[in-house]
């Protein structure tokens, strides 16, 4: 493994953030091997030597890939001056590596989003060449008809008159002038989902992400919660990734 910095290893850990490293060693707090270490610009190779922080083995994970549940309110971004982010709801262990969302959900969006900190893989999974699938769970204001499943499937014209790539629109129940649908796109336009189903005279009332290429929103996580992906997911996610590269 290639050599690292200690302080981009400490706030990899979650100890503190590269800033206070440099404070904290001078007070004594880093050691490599055993011996104290005031200087946090050194490389060290984590799987080589022995970093403690405080006298705590300090572990090492080269990224992090998290599922979360983003739940209705909350910035699809990593900071903002007045409103709460999808980081805010994160530990600070994965707060001080740089993690930043792959993709955005709309503020009053839920579901299904994928955080991590590899940028090279972040890249490749945002790119509009990636054709994945996107499943969303949409309500509407408004019945949708068959007419409205051959538009999306012929690929709709939004009023703007930005054209979409081919969709799919699956009604499930339409109820007291209401739709409960699913939408399956494979590209990520500004409000893309509410625009589509706007063009429908179907305005959306409440809409939530279920899926992301192989990877599903975990039942078991509750608005707010998160959890690392599976070996299985991230495979799948690389999988993924690795398609917009070739297409
Ligand atoms: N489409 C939307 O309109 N909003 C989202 O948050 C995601 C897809």
């Amino acid at each position: 493994m290639a050599a690292q910095r200690i302080d981009k290893l400490l706030a990899a850990a979650g100890c503190c953030s590269r800033r206070e490293a440099a404070a904290l060693a001078k007070q004594g707090a880093v050691a490599v091997d055993g011996a104290v270490c005031r200087d946090v610009s050194r490389r060290i190779d984590p799987e080589r030597c022995r970093l403690t922080f405080r006298g705590q083995r300090v572990g090492y994970q080269e990224h992090v890939y998290l599922m979360l549940h983003k739940p209705l309110g909350v910035l699809s971004a990593t900071e903002d001056r007045e409103q709460k982010t999808v980081l805010d709801l994160l530990p600070r262990q994965y707060r001080t590596r740089g993690i930043f969302p792959v993709g955005r959900l709309d503020k009053e969006t839920s579901g299904l989003l994928l955080l991590t900190d590899d940028g090279a893989l972040g890249h490749a999974l945002t790119s509009p060449r990636r054709r994945v699938d996107k499943v969303y769970h949409a309500v509407t204001d408004g019945v949708l008809t068959q007419e409205a499943v051959a538009a999306f499937a012929a690929g709709l014209e939004l009023r703007d008159g930005t054209r979409c790539r081919p969709a799919v629109l699956n009604i499930r129940q339409i109820m007291d002038g209401t739709s409960d649908v699913l939408v399956t796109v494979q590209e990520g336009k500004y409000h893309q989902v509410r625009r589509m189903l706007a063009a429908c005279h179907a305005p959306v009332l409440s809409l939530e992400r279920l899926s992301e290429g192989a990877v599903r929103l975990d039942p078991a996580l509750e608005p707010g919660q998160w959890r690392e992906l599976t070996p299985q997911e991230l495979e799948a996610l690389r999988a993924d990734a690795g398609e917009a590269g070739n297409g």
